[in-house]
């Protein structure tokens, strides 16, 4: 296949299209550096794809905005579409903050979908949505959340995530563009971004600092290993039905208390831990439903959580010099 994927840069972008190179795939990728955290972690995602871009024409790299794009000559002969582009984060998303929402979340992927819509013979467009669209209404300590519950989001970012699967699904009703909406839940592993809990986490107990935990840790999540979102995400392209929504979830759910225990054991301290204020927009419990995607495209996640928070404590060590 000859690929784009937007947000290459990124966490999940960099993962993925690297897997799609090593899969033999032709990967275009797009991203523009937004200041969210800084270039050079960017830059380092891209390291290895980078090398492959020099060497031979499997990877090509296009540094510029969704907003700004000239896709005249960039979605010639693409087959496939991964779209990951987006302003992530749920607890900067109140606010003066807003405004990079709108324009890379809901601006960006109408202006894309725009560009796609009189391309006739496109394969599949897959959207990274999030499990932040669901809100609060069904989310329950130990019941997943399926897709065909009425989305409620709690936070600006989810709001924005949610117009984006609006967007994708009216494009598919009515230019017949084949999207699909992938609903990821709490992503982690190396090169995770370092806003997230567990990065955060990690980072604090290898420098023997204290961490500071939004209420009183009790709240879930599924946490879900970023090869296993890979896979699924490129699965999703293969065999996903156009029109369709899909979880992808790591199928375990952990409070925030149950996972700094896990680190505290692999790095083998234990952390001083400061209880805040719950944050606005954080949802008290994920956990996905993963029978459709298993049915309809073979998704299985294989890492457990230990396995996968070994690995990220090793990379977050490196980047330490530890
Ligand atoms: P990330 O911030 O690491 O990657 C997103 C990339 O998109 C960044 O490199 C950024 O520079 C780029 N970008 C943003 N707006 C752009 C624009 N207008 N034009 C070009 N490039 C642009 O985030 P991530 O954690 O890798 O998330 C990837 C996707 O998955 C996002 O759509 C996010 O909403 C979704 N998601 C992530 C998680 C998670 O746990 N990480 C969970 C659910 C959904
Ligand atoms: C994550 C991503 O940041 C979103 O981009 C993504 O869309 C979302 O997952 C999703 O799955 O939909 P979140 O679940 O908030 O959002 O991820 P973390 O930053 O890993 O937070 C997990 C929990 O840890 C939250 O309850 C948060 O309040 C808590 N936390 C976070 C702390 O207690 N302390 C911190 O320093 C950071």
């Amino acid at each position: 296949m000859n690929c784009l994927v937007t947000g290459v840069a990124g966490f999940i972008g960099s993962h993925l299209a690297e897997k799609l190179v090593a899969d033999g795939h032709k990967v275009i990728g797009i991203d523009c550096f937004t200041d969210y955290y800084p270039r050079a972690i960017k830059q380092k995602n891209l390291a290895n794809l980078i090398k492959q871009d020099s060497q031979n024409s499997q990877f090509i790299f296009i540094e510029n905005n969704l907003t700004s794009l000239d896709y005249s000559e960039v979605l010639k002969n693409i087959d496939c579409i991964f779209h990951l582009a987006a302003q992530p984060g749920v607890r900067a998303s109140w606010g003066q903050g807003f405004s990079s929402y709108l324009e890379n979340n809901i601006f960006a992927t109408q202006i894309l979908l725009e560009a796609v819509k009189e391309k006739g013979d496109l394969i599949k467009f897959v959207y990274a949505s999030s499990s932040s669209v669901y809100g609060e209404k069904y989310s329950k300590k130990g019941k997943p959340l399926k897709e065909n519950a009425l989305p409620k989001p709690v936070s600006p970012y989810g709001v924005t995530k949610l117009a984006g699967e609006h967007l994708c699904y009216l494009y598919y009703k009515s230019y017949s563009i084949p999207t699909i909406v992938l609903r990821y839940f709490t992503v982690y592993g190396p090169r995770q971004r370092p806003d997230m809990a567990l990065h955060k986490f990690i980072n604090a107990a290898l420098a023997r600092r204290e961490l500071i935990i939004y209420g009183d840790g009790e709240q879930t999540r599924d946490f879900t290993y970023v090869a296993d979102i890979v896979e699924g995400t490129i699965s999703a392209a293969q065999r996903g039905r156009p029109g369709e929504v899909y979880n992808l979830g790591g199928g375990v759910q952990l409070s925030v208390n149950q996972i700094i225990s896990f680190i505290e054991e692999l790095v083998g301290y234990k952390v001083e831990k400061i209880y805040v204020e719950n944050q606005k927009g954080d949802v008290r419990h994920t956990l996905a439903d993963i029978k459709k995607a298993n049915q309809h495209f073979g998704y299985v996640p294989t890492y457990d959580f230990k396995t996968g928070l070994a690995k990220q404590i090793e990379w977050q060590k490196n980047i330490m010099g530890l």
